[in-house]
């Protein structure tokens, strides 16, 4: 999945042959699963037209602070569409516009928006070779740089005028390239390892019968995905599931039983940063196999179980520099249970799970928590889908490494 999947992107384009190119920008921007609006300066419609972007943005397409056609929405407000932007880019950016843009001449709506946008911007340089060095040009560069933006290189090639050297729009292709490439890096996980447990585990009884439990694997699914959204690479270790992950940063290990979820979290337990304990691992397994399905001779039939090894505990006993988030599900005297917890499994965070709230626990689309940090510090969370626990669980882990 694109980095830039969900992201809102303001595209402002300007007047330059290159705008034509914004149709295959807006359709990429589209296929990777961002939200487009676009703003048009007034001499880009010369190039490309509005009807073009709109239908491919599947938005209304912006030019002027007035709105002729539509008598409901007279006012295209600037400063609205700067702070809806996850990020905002100019491209094709043209010297006119570079140097609006640097000396805040705000005489059309996309340099509006532009001064009103909170968000990153960055800027795609499109004009012939000579303009493209000029020394004007390159102080619009430098004082864009300055204000935080970011440019992204014109390409070299044939140019408009016949000419050929620097000076071309980077391609589509390559600017979404860019794109992806320099939010990655500065995603705030980047280079952490991650491993999470999830999902049930199922202890055999005999080749056709197993003990498990309710676990939908949902919440420790949804924990990987946040992570590898904020750029960790993530260990995901799950039992039994029907759910499925694609994601270039997260490695699916599928397991059944604890001691096979024992075993692979100890293969990878050493070289990750943070684990995140969300499966509901059996506590008790049976005691012997049988090698053949049970027949029912018996009224009665007793099967002896005995412990599973503790996962968590054991990676709070080999834990060195590794941030351990542990689960606690609770029906009473929760926070003092979940404070034991945290003391013998040697945990950095808890996140406890009673089931005396509503909405919360297995086969729940909601969960309703409460962080207990080792300091025993309390923090009760609102009931919230499992998306969004996964998301607070994270920012614990950022809070972790930077604060
Ligand atoms: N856990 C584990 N391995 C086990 C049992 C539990 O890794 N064999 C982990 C779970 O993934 C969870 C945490 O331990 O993060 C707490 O699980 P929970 O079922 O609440 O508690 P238990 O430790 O099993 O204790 P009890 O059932 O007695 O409350």
């Amino acid at each position: 999945m694109s980095v830039l999947s969900g992201k809102r992107i303001l595209l402002g384009v300007s007047g330059g042959i290159a705008a034509y190119k914004t149709a295959s920008l807006v359709r990429l921007f589209i296929k990777v699963g961002a939200h487009v609006q676009v703003i048009m300066t007034p001499a880009s419609k010369d190039f490309v037209t509005p009807l073009t972007l709109s239908t491919l943005s599947k938005n209304p397409v912006y030019s002027t602070f007035f709105n002729q056609d539509d008598e409901d929405e007279k006012w295209n407000n600037h400063v609205e569409l700067g702070l809806w932007a996850d990020l905002m880019i100019i491209a094709p950016a043209t010297a006119n516009t570079l140097s609006k843009m640097a000396n805040g001449t705000c005489d059309n709506l996309l340099i509006a928006t532009y001064l009103s946008a909170k968000c990153p911007v960055y800027f795609a340089p499109a004009m012939d070779l000579d303009m493209y060095k000029h020394p004007s040009t390159i102080a619009s560069f430098t004082a864009l740089e300055q204000f935080g933006n970011t440019i992204i290189p014109a390409e070299s090639g044939e140019l408009a005028s016949g000419l050929s050297g620097e000076g071309r729009m980077a391609e589509p292709e390559n600017i979404i390239t860019f794109l992806e490439a320099d939010l990655e890096s500065k995603l705030p996980l980047k280079g952490k390892k991650i491993l999470i447990t999830a999902g049930p585990t199922y202890e055999a009884i005999d080749p056709v019968r197993f003990i498990g439990n309710h676990s939908s694997g949902k919440m420790g699914f949804d924990i990987a995905k946040s992570a590898a959204n904020l750029g960790a690479s993530v260990i995901l270790v799950t039992g039994p599931t029907h759910l499925t992950v694609n994601h270039s940063l997260i490695n699916v290990v599928k397991v059944t039983s604890a001691q096979e979820m024992y075993d692979a979290c100890h293969q990878y337990f050493n070289a990750v940063d943070v684990a995140i304990a969300a499966a509901a691992v059996a506590d008790y397994r049976p005691k012997n196999i049988a090698e053949q399905k049970i027949k029912k001779n018996t009224d009665n039939f007793v099967i002896e179980l005995e412990k599973t090894k503790d996962i968590l505990l054991s990676l709070g006993e080999a834990k060195k520099q590794q941030f351990l988030i542990g689960f606690a599900l609770e029906t009473e005297n929760e926070i003092e249970n979940a404070k034991a917890k945290i003391q013998k499994k040697n945990l950095d965070l808890i996140v406890l799970n009673s089931l005396q709230d509503e909405g919360a626990g297995f086969q729940k689309m909601t969960n309703k928590v409460t962080f207990i940090d080792k300091d025993f510090k309390i923090e009760p969370m609102e009931l919230k889908s499992k998306e969004a626990v996964a998301d607070d669980i994270l920012n614990k882990v950022i809070a972790h490494f930077y604060e």
